[in-house]
Formats: C-alpha cells, sequence, structure tokens
C-alpha cells in the first residue's frame, strides 16, 4: 500500500528559498495546505499557500499553529531557528519536522566543530587553527610557519560575514582583531584560521533521513556583490545549475555526463558521509549543505550548512522533476534510501535583485509594480523554457499594494536548454519588475558560459 504523504504542511521562513520551496511543494498531488512563517508577499500571492505573522524565532508561536492547522510536516528554511534547537522544541511539541536537532546543526553553527568533523572522518579540508584567544590566535597568523594560514573565520553564524579570506599578516590581524573586538557578538568568542585555497567553488545540496545521502543538485553561488565578483560578500547575488564542473552536459542532446571532479567528490565526500551516517559515526537529517572549493581539480570542504541554500534552492529546485513532498517525508521517516530523482535537463539561472545598497542597507516600504502578475506557477513552468519570479524580501498589503521588505527583494529564474539563454530569460523577467532602488548583477552563471566558449 501506498505511504500516506503529508498534506498540511508548514515552512518556517520568509525568502526566497521559503517561496521556492512552497511553489515546488503546492505541484505536489498530495499536498492540501501550506503555511509559511512568516512568508512574504510572494507566498501570500499564492491561492494555496497562507502567512501566518510569526517571526521564526518565535517557536511557541509556530507550534501553537501547526497544532491548530494540524500540520504533517513543518520544514525549517533558515539557519538561526535550527541552530537556536526549533527542532527540537517542535519536536518536543510531538510535530514531524524535517531538519535537523540543534546538536546536529552544530554542523553549521561551530565552524570549529565542523572541521573536528571533517578531520575524525577523514574528509578532505583545508589545514586549519581553532583558537579562543586574540593574543594566541595573532601569534598564530604571524609565525612564519603557518604562512598558509590566511582565512579568518568568527566560529559561529554571523551572517555570512564572518569570513575574511586575506593576502597578508596584517590583514588577518585585523579580521581578528575586529571578530574578537565583538563584531560579529557571541559567534566571534572564537576564530577558526584556515589555509588559503584558490579555485571554485559548489554548492552541493544534499539530504539525510539519518542513515542514507541523497544528492538534491548541486549549484555555483555568486557571494561578491559586484560583477566580475567584485565588491563585499552578501547572502547571494544569484546562482545556476547544473555546474559545467561538476556535471558535463556540454553535447547536444543536454545529457548530464559525469566528470573526474565528480568522481572525486563521490569517492571522497559523498561516500565517507554515507558511510558514517549507515554506521552511526554521524548523525543528521535534513539538509546537508557541503560547500566546496575544487582546488586544481581537488574537492576540499569548505563548510557545511544544515539547511538549504538560498539562492541555490531556488535555481535547482525549478530543474527537479519529481515530486519533492516524499523525498522531505522519506527524511523524517527513514525511508530515503532507494530515492531517485527525475532532472529536467534545462539550464536554470537565479538572479538575485536587490536594493542598490544592499548588503550595507536593506529597502523597506518602496512600492514595486509588476508587469506581470507573479507568485502563481503550475508545474508546467518546469517542463517549458521560461521564466519564474520567486519573491525575497516584499511584503503584501491587505490593500494589495507590494513593497519592498528586504536587501534581496526577488530572485529572478531563467530555465532554457542553454545557459546562454536562461540567463536572458532572467533578465526580461527582471525587466518587468519594477522599484527605485533595483539592481542586480548581470553577470551569473559567468564561469558556465565561459566554460561553454571554450569547449
Ligand atoms: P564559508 O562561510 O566558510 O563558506 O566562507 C565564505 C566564503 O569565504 C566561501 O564561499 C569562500 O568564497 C571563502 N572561503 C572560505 N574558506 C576559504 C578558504 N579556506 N580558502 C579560500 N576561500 C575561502
Ligand atoms: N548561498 C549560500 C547560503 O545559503 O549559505
Amino acid at each position: 500500500m501506498d505511504k500516506v504523504l503529508p498534506g498540511n504542511i508548514l515552512i518556517v521562513g520568509g525568502g526566497g528559498r521559503e517561496h521556492a520551496l512552497a511553489w515546488k511543494l503546492a505541484q505536489s498531488p498530495a499536498v492540501k495546505s501550506i503555511y509559511c512563517a512568516p512568508g512574504n508577499g510572494g507566498t501570500a500571492l499564492m491561492p494555496q499557500v497562507k502567512n501566518l505573522p510569526l517571526a521564526v524565532g518565535n517557536f511557541e508561536g509556530i507550534a501553537a499553529a501547526a497544532l491548530e492547522h494540524k500540520i504533517d510536516l513543518v520544514i525549517v528554511g533558515p539557519d538561526n531557528p535550527l541552530a537556536d534547537g526549533i527542532v527540537d522544541f517542535l519536536q518536543e511539541r510531538g510535530l514531524t519536522v524535517f531538519g535537523p536537532t540543534r546538536t546536529q546543526a552544530k554542523l553549521e553553527w561551530s565552524k570549529t566543530y565542523a572541521k573536528e568533523q571533517m578531520a575524525e572522518l577523514g574528509l578532505p579540508t583545508a589545514r586549519f587553527y581553532s583558537s579562543r584567544s586574540l593574543e594566541d590566535a595573532l601569534a598564530f597568523v604571524r609565525d612564519p610557519n603557518y604562512a598558509w594560514a590566511r582565512v579568518i573565520k568568527a566560529d559561529g553564524l554571523a551572517l555570512g560575514k564572518g569570513v575574511f579570506v586575506c593576502d597578508s599578516v596584517a590583514e588577518c590581524e585585523e579580521a581578528l582583531t575586529s571578530i574578537f573586538g565583538g563584531s560579529f557578538g557571541d559567534a566571534g568568542d572564537m576564530v577558526v584560521i584556515e589555509e588559503k585555497l584558490v579555485g571554485e567553488e559548489l554548492s552541493l545540496l544534499c539530504v539525510s533521513d539519518g542513515k542514507t545521502l541523497l544528492e538534491l543538485g548541486c549549484a555555483q553561488d555568486h557571494k561578491r556583490r559586484f560583477a566580475a565578483d567584485q565588491g563585499p560578500n552578501t547572502g547571494g547575488m544569484g546562482a545556476y545549475s547544473p555546474v559545467p564542473l561538476y556535471e558535463d552536459a556540454a553535447d547536444s542532446t543536454n545529457a548530464v555526463r559525469d566528470n573526474a571532479v565528480r568522481e572525486r567528490i563521490r569517492m571522497e565526500v559523498l561516500e565517507p558521509i554515507g558511510k558514517a551516517l549507515a554506521d552511526g559515526r554521524l548523525s543528521f537529517k535534513g539538509v546537508l549543505f557541503i560547500g566546496i572549493m575544487v582546488a586544481g581539480g581537488v574537492p576540499y570542504i569548505l563548510e557545511f550548512n544544515a539547511r538549504l541554500g538560498d539562492p541555490e534552492t531556488q535555481t535547482i529546485l525549478p530543474r527537479l522533476r519529481s515530486d519533492l513532498l516524499p523525498v522531505l517525508a522519506a527524511c523524517t521517516d527513514g525511508t530515503l534510501a532507494g530515492i531517485k530523482l527525475d532532472w529536467s535537463p534545462l539550464k536554470s539561472v537565479c538572479v538575485s535583485v536587490v536594493a542598490k545598497e544592499y548588503p550595507a542597507k536593506s529597502s523597506n516600504g518602496e512600492i514595486i509594480e509588476l508587469d506581470e502578475p507573479v507568485g502563481q506557477f503550475d508545474a508546467a513552468d518546469i517542463v517549458a523554457a521560461g521564466a519564474l519570479i520567486f519573491h525575497a524580501g516584499t511584503k503584501l498589503a491587505s490593500d494589495g499594494k507590494l513593497t519592498t521588505a528586504g536587501g534581496r527583494v526577488f530572485s529572478a529564474v531563467g530555465l532554457a536548454p542553454t545557459m546562454e539563454a536562461a540567463r536572458e530569460l532572467a533578465h526580461r523577467a527582471i525587466d518587468g519588475i519594477h522599484f527605485d532602488c533595483k539592481d542586480f548583477r548581470c553577470d551569473i552563471g559567468w564561469r558556465a558560459l565561459e566554460q561553454c566558449a571554450s569547449k
């Protein structure tokens, strides 16, 4: 007999990632209702979705709403509530939750712990040193024996801002002084000092039911604010998938073929993690997002995140043909083994539409006009080339007015047989979005396009 899938879903979060999740789950035949806490303007516009005005840190409110609406599955998007133990809190109240417990999420909320786990499981990663004292850390970066140590990271969650990739001892000293000086609050009680690697990055999203690891897609994020990877780090200015470095897809049929980098990642990263889950050396349920740097063809794990990436999710999910709901449900009941995913051969490019002053400042209350009504998509979108617009920092007022409410305001996703055409479709979709301080990077996917051009 077929398994009964969860029908009433609650998504915790309110960014582009959560809108993409709501969009994908709304296509699942088993889904009866979707709630978002707090959601955004895009989820408010979806007929199948109801926003609940609850902040992601309001665990009591979220638990009460989940019980009231007879929620069968809670899905947690952002990192902070996971680190604060939302999964433990909701499970203690009898709810079924997709996501890691606070202890499991430590892979994301403590970089020292993550590095120790990597060392214990024999996973490839940059050399590192961890310290709780400014004096000790300064002595380390000044020691010529450790001239490799040029990346300074606050140990805890710092909204992606606590990492300094330095060129000199002086820059390391400045970073350490800033972190220990309290720039990142508690996240900076400890630092990780790391070897600086040079290469190309991949975001590999996987899911686990505690025993098995299943790959949920690979994307490349663009963290720097401005074109040609210039300017400050951001939450993510855009992403694309598939990534040619990981999946060769250069033939005329667009069939994805494995390559040597993928093979190494499979052997050196995914298989050891899968084994550690299977034999109990690693305890983890939910999304394991593995940030990888490929340097000279060799993969190194940069970081683990315990949740879906943003904007990786917006670029990956539109390529996923399979129903996502059975995958998430299987992660909660330990039945992930044997699940296979079906992918569209289309290329996907996601461009973050941001406020001009992002990341320094976000935008609030500015009126947004859209040429086309967005927020109502159906499954047809993923088989045909086209564009999708996911909302991120937007708010829908009761009078129907849509306004900005954040730094990253939309994710525009183009889907097409080539990366170039996909980006063009994303740009055309952005032409239909109007607000005064609108800005975006026009070169998302440049590495993939260069690689295609050089083939
Ligand atoms: P993380 O939050 O640890 O992924 O670091 C944020 C960003 O800093 C990464 O996406 C990389 O671009 C960069 N980074 C982190 N670790 C290193 C490293 N060991 N070498 C070079 N760049 C790094
Ligand atoms: N885009 C990177 C992240 O979600 O952490």
